[in-house]
């Protein structure tokens, strides 16, 4: 049962100049600008810029942007006293959905109107590899680790989630990572974002329910389950067979498919290159092998590689644990849900869209004790 727009598949909420996806040629641009030329040539402060004010910063203004990001990542001492207080087994999503809730509360006046959203944003976005890096640290029993300010925001990541100072490679990598999952367009998380914030609740409602959708293996829980089953199949010459049978028993390979794309993911493209360069040589050619079975048997249902399937290899090449890629993405698109989020409130309409009613109607009320 279902209607032609199932999922919602294929309908504009509303007109966006934020990100254009062209799913049949698998390009992706943010402010109009190429997915393949922005990560080797800007920084995810840089594109947090462009996203959120629609033009590339000049000099002095990428210096402010990225000291006013450097000035926030500091934790309010309640929610490292919360971190603590989490049970040690909750996942890092969860963890995150909850700290990030708390900062809602911590905050005298979570508004949402949009004047707060990129104020409220840039403290969110600051805070966010705070966040991330030290609740792995608290949960696995380890010291806490402030952040440097002297630090791209990248670097202060991996600074703060392992104890050193990241190489200018690795450095470049994550960053490459956080602009590859900075912003797509009306996603699940996204949407859940803009549907929040359109009942005018307030900024931090609305990203606690972003992380709530991403948190699915449907959508960023992907990353994860993805290098899973690379570790799972553990030979090239197993691809094949373990292929055949999860798709008999009805699995989904994970990293393949997405609703707008019909072609290669155009950041699984940069996602690869760096896993071949940085990434465990035996998972690559995992990788390859299941890569080249699902490119020969799931194009046709329009099936192929998107966004999460190599991040896993580059996470772990970074020494990133698996249970964090799901938040280091939500680390990532904040900035995009931020994008969007103003966007939509400067022209605000509650979204509210309808369901088919297909069940029966004028039924008689029979009593209770008359239904035997
Ligand atoms: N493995 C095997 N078959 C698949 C896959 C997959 N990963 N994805 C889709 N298919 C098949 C479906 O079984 C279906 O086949 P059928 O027509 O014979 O029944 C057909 O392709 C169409 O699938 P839908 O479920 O209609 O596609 P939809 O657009 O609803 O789903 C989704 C998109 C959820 C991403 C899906 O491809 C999927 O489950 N992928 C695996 C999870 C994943 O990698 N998620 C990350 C997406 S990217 C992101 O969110 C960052």
């Amino acid at each position: 049962m279902g209607c032609e727009e199932e999922g919602l598949e294929g309908v504009y909420l509303d007109t966006s100049s934020i990100c254009y996806i062209d799913e049949k040629r698998g390009e992706l641009y943010y402010r109009g600008y190429d997915i393949t030329e922005l990560p080797e040539k800007s920084s995810y402060e840089e594109v947090t810029y462009l996203l959120w004010y629609g033009m590339l910063p000049k000099m002095r203004e990428l210096e402010d942007f990225r000291n006013k990001l450097a000035e926030q990542r500091d934790l309010p001492e309640e929610v490292l006293e919360l971190m603590e207080m989490l049970p040690k087994r909750v996942h890092p999503m969860g963890a995150l959905r909850t700290l990030v809730s708390y900062m809602g509360n911590l905050d005298g006046e979570p508004s949402v109107s949009q004047e707060d959203v990129y104020r409220k944003g840039l403290s969110i976005t600051a805070k966010m590899p705070t966040l991330v890096a030290n609740l792995w640290r608290v949960k696995n029993g380890m010291d806490y680790i402030e952040p440097k300010e002297k630090l791209s925001h990248s670097a202060n990541f991996l600074y703060m989630l392992h104890g050193e100072e990241p190489s200018p490679q690795v450095e470049k990598a994550m960053d490459v990572a956080l602009i590859l999952y900075a912003e797509h367009e009306i996603n699940a998380s996204a949407f859940t974002v803009m549907t929040v914030g359109s009942t005018l609740s307030d900024y931090y409602s609305a990203v606690v329910a972003g992380i709530g959708a991403l948190k699915g293996p449907l959508h960023g829980g992907a990353v994860e389950k993805a290098l899973n089953q690379f570790m799972e199949i553990g030979s090239p010459e197993n691809a094949e067979r373990w292929f055949f049978e999860t798709l008999k028993a009805g699995k989904r390979v994970m990293g393949a498919g997405h609703r707008v794309y019909k072609t290669y993911d155009p950041r699984a493209r940069i996602f690869k290159r760096y896993a071949s360069e940085l990434g465990d040589p035996k998972l690559f050619a995992v990788a390859e092998s299941l890569e080249r079975l699902i490119e020969t048997h799931l194009a046709k249902k329009g099936v192929h590689i998107n966004v999460d399937y190599w991040a896993g290899i580059v996470f772990r090449a970074l020494d990133i644990p698996p249970e964090l890629y799901t938040t280091v993405f939500a680390m990532g698109r904040i900035a995009g849900w931020t994008a969007h989020l103003a966007e939509y409130l400067s022209h605000n309409r509650l979204i509210r869209p309808r369901l088919k009613y297909v069940g029966k109607i004028g039924k008689r009320y029979v009593p209770i004790e008359e239904r035997g």
